[in-house]
């Protein structure tokens, strides 16, 4: 069987894109870090207030401006709430849900992650100018979704 010669032309660019495009993606995930927050570390989701370190939510000083904060979501209230750190304080965050699939957002920063039963969500962010940021969940998870929002204040 004879291909058209137009035929061959289009297919070639048609595949070569796709390999340029999983080039590309694939060396902004490995290369440079770009790839979306995740975590393949799981818990039984219904024994997460037994679970270390999630038994014991807050926010925890693990070095200099350097904070750790564990966090439960469920619906429709982040724990801690009102959470206030120094400013320049990095934080790495550290988030299971308790019940349904929820967000994770720090309105004014890159943060933005999906909080899923059943696993560890991990993220790191830098507070450098004080101001308190709105966090909200991003993620339709009931009646009470709109609700569900706290704040991290940096003072
Ligand atoms: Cu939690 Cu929407």
């Amino acid at each position: 069987m004879k291909m058209h010669r137009y035929e061959e032309i289009w297919l070639t660019c048609g595949i070569s894109l796709i390999v340029v495009f999983m080039l590309i993606t694939g060396y902004q995930t490995f290369a440079m870090d770009m790839g979306p927050p995740s975590h393949i570390e799981t818990i039984d989701p219904q024994k997460v207030d037994q679970t270390a370190p999630f038994d014991k939510p807050g926010v925890n000083k693990i070095g200099e401006n350097e904070y750790e904060v564990v966090m439960t979501l469920e619906s429709f209230v982040f724990t801690p709430a009102d959470i206030e750190i120094p400013a320049g304080s990095t934080v790495h965050f550290i988030l299971t849900s308790k019940d349904v699939t929820h967000g994770f957002e720090v309105a004014g920063t890159n943060v933005n992650a999906m909080v899923m039963p059943g696993y560890i969500q991990k993220i790191t962010q830098k507070f450098g100018e004080a101001g308190e940021y709105l966090v909200v969940c991003n993620e339709y998870c009931g009646a009470g979704h709109q609700y569900m929002s706290t704040t991290i204040r940096v003072v």
